[in-house]
């Protein structure tokens, strides 16, 4: 089984952008740390970040197919785009969306999610470790939409 971890505009940057709020951590240092736990559940990952919404898109499509869930950081594409929750209105698995940063004490832009219209779960304000626990929250997921 897989899971996608996709990642949107501007986390190319992690730990150089504004580390004041994202922390010092690189995305890569955010992808070892899903697959190691991952890899301990005893499911793949396959980890992605684009800065453009139609690839995101196209993932999300592959995802039909390919993955039994979805992590996302949609970036700032959460506080404007349609296309992207409808795309995951589209994919049937369970759909978990992280905020690296509590989205909710900064601008008020920042407040209101598209995403959240679909996803099962949000985790925000903790950091880089909201993905780890992202990824162990699926695994059960997954575990309890098998049975
Ligand atoms: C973010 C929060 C968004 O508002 C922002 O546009 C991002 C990152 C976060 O992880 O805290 O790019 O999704």
């Amino acid at each position: 089984q897989t899971v996608f971890i996709l990642n949107g505009p501007n986390l190319n940057l992690l730990g150089k952008r504004q580390p004041e709020i994202y922390g010092r951590e690189t995305l890569a240092d955010v992808e070892a740390g899903c697959r190691a736990l991952a890899g301990e559940l005893g499911f793949d990952i396959r980890f992605a970040q684009s800065n453009a919404e139609h690839q995101i898109i196209d993932w999300i499509h592959e995802a039909r197919e390919a993955a039994a869930g979805i992590i996302i950081n949609p970036g700032a594409f959460t506080h404007t785009s349609v296309a992207i929750l409808d795309a995951l209105n589209a994919f049937e698995g369970p759909v978990l969306e992280v905020h690296i940063s509590n989205v909710h004490k900064r601008e008020s832009f920042r407040h209101h999610s598209y995403v959240s219209l679909r996803a099962d779960g949000v985790i925000a304000g903790f950091g880089v470790e909201g993905y780890v626990l992202a990824t162990r929250r699926m695994a059960t997921l997954i575990l309890e939409g098998r049975s």
